[in-house]
């Protein structure tokens, strides 16, 4: 895969770009990079907040070719092409939240947001976001105690330039992207689940309007995550997912 890389100084959101004005199909994968985004969308219909300079805000647009498997674990798939990136870069203690959130000893690192584009006719398109905390400010105002991490602190000094960053990051998912189109998330299952934040322990997800408990028992082919509850084993589609104090 080739990659078009466009950089701007700001946007509203790189993924609504690559969604609403997506770029003409020459085959590469585009990326659209900017230094600082308005309007940055996270998952589940919330913000995400940067600050000038504290982070790699970016979007790749990637046009499944003829054959490719569905997309179902494609968003799992880039949390893990992140988080390779990241162990390569020398950043200890990297784990992934489902779906796609990646932690450092515990603490959000980055987040993902995969956006799907129906391509009438033909295989879908899929954006994937990406939001990584280079150095938080020390007065960043951050919603809900979120507990956060940057990537300065992971490494224990100043972090690598973006473009850097940009290419490490690319680098992966280059490979993602290879291993995908021929095998899917099956084939990247087991890396993931390596690193799965809460393996083995008890959880909470909350969803749109229920909250569902037990111990999280992985994830299947198709990137759901597997709950173990005293009725067997659920799968579970969508949500948030945290800790359940014993
Ligand atoms: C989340 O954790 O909720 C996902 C956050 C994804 C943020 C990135 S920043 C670049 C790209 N453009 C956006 O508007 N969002 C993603």
């Amino acid at each position: 895969h080739d990659f078009a890389i466009e950089w701007v100084a700001c946007c509203d959101s790189t993924n609504a770009r690559l969604v609403d004005a997506p770029p003409t199909d020459d085959g590469r994968v585009h990326v659209l990079v900017a230094d600082r985004q308005t309007a940055g969308r996270g998952r589940r219909g919330r913000q995400w907040l940067s600050w000038e300079g504290a982070s790699l805000t970016f979007s790749l647009l990637w046009r499944f070719a003829p054959g490719t498997p569905a997309p179902a674990g494609l968003s799992l798939a880039a949390g893990l092409a992140l988080a390779r990136a990241l162990e390569q870069l020398g950043v200890e203690g990297v784990q992934l939240k489902w779906p796609n959130d990646v932690l450092v000893h515990g603490d959000k690192l980055a987040g993902i947001l995969v956006e799907l584009l129906p391509m009438r006719g033909r295989p879908p398109a899929a954006v994937i976001g990406i939001g990584l905390n280079l150095r938080l400010p020390a007065d960043a105002a951050i919603p809900d105690q979120a507990a956060v991490a940057d990537l300065g602190g992971a490494l224990g000094g100043e972090p690598p330039s973006r473009p850097a960053l940009l290419a490490a990051i690319l680098g992966e998912f280059h490979r993602l992207f290879e291993t995908y189109a021929v095998a899917g998330f099956p084939a990247l299952r087991g890396a993931w689940e390596q690193r799965n934040a809460f393996a083995d322990l008890p959880v909470a997800i909350r969803g749109e309007s229920t909250t569902l408990c037990g111990t999280c028992a992985g994830v299947d082919d198709d990137g759901a995550l597997l709950l173990r509850t005293g009725d067997g084993v659920q799968r579970v589609l969508a949500g948030d997912v945290s800790l359940r104090p014993l």
